[in-house]
């Protein structure tokens, strides 16, 4: 049995692991670690059996009373930290220092083209350190939708984007955390491997709000706005000038690349096939149509 450190936990996907892990009914002892354990343990109140440990990337004297007795750690960047060296430096020095070895990270699909994005430097820190790794690359997740694109779904009718024609391909959150809680609990068939999960279809938004309106009874739009306008409206609306830069980024990028390519990994890992998009509106069609 190893002990395993999931962060990230109370988190999208993070949830989603953990749920899974306990369904495949891990032989594994869990243990979330978060930075709040009451909201934590409501959230979980179905799985009597997972642990928890306070838990703050920024607050390094958290770290080591988290990894005391931890063999393999779940480790996933939450959003808004950017800064490798000041929140993840430390925890992987720390993991080294106590003998943890063993490492999932969840990175995305196409880190390794670009030096700056976060993913890449924590996959170099992580390999330059010699731990085992698995990383695990999604690609952009269905439920983007109804997270960061939900408030103008509902309240505007409308996705409002610098995203042009781009094509994303799509995934569905439960697909990648499924994997993650196989290669969890699997370890070493998977170690040191780089697993791209995607979805089977790569659609622009404007097919995205097509398939959706074939879904709901309140149709929607998309508006294609430059990456200036953007910036422009979100600011007036209050969203963090930080989270404005990375909707751009994450948005406006791929207009000037290739399409992703498409992987197999699910499939492999399952035997069953990913989420198609039509049915993951239709699942969470309620949402949409909220207003
Ligand atoms: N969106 C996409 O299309 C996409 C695609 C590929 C990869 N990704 C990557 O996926 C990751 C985000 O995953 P997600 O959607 O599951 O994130 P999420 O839902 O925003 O969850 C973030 C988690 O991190 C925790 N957290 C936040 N600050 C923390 C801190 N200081 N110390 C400890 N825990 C903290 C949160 O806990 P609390 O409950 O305490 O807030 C929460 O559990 C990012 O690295 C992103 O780049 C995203």
């Amino acid at each position: 049995m190893s002990n395993i450190l999931i962060t990230g936990a109370t988190g999208n996907i993070g949830s989603e692991v953990i749920r899974y892990l306990f369904e495949q009914n891990t032989q594994n002892r869990i243990i979330a670690g978060v930075r709040n354990i009451d909201r934590a343990k409501r959230i979980f109140q179905k799985y009597p059996q997972l642990d928890y440990v306070p838990f703050d990337f920024e607050d390094p004297e958290t770290f080591d009373n988290a990894l005391t007795g931890i063999d393999r750690v779940f480790l996933l960047r939450p959003p808004h930290l950017s800064n490798v060296d000041k929140h993840f430096r430390p925890l992987i020095n720390l993991m080294l220092k106590k003998g943890i070895l063993e490492i999932v990270f969840l990175s995305v699909q196409g880190a390794e083209k670009s030096k700056v994005i976060p993913h890449n430097k924590m996959e170099r820190l992580i390999i330059e350190n010699g731990l085992n790794y698995i990383f695990l690359r999604p690609s952009y997740f269905m439920q983007n939708l109804t997270t960061t694109l939900l408030d103008d779904i509902q309240q505007k009718r409308e996705i409002i984007l610098p995203a042009g024609d781009a094509k994303f391909n799509w995934i569905d959150i439960d697909n990648i955390a499924e994997v993650g809680a196989i290669v969890l609990d699997n370890f070493q068939n998977y170690k040191n491997r780089i697993l791209e999960i995607t979805g089977k279809e790569n659609l622009n938004f404007k097919e995205i709000s097509s398939i959706m309106n074939n879904n709901l009874n309140h149709p929607i739009s998309y508006r294609n706005v430059n990456p200036l306008k953007f910036f422009r409206v979100k600011k007036r609306e209050g969203m963090p000038t930080g989270m404005i830069l990375v909707m751009i980024m994450l948005h406006f990028l791929p207009r000037f690349q290739k399409e992703p390519p498409i992987s197999n990994v699910y499939e492999q890992l399952t035997g069953r096939k990913p989420t198609k998009l039509e049915d993951f509106i239709e699942r969470e069609k309620g949402l949409f149509e909220k207003s």
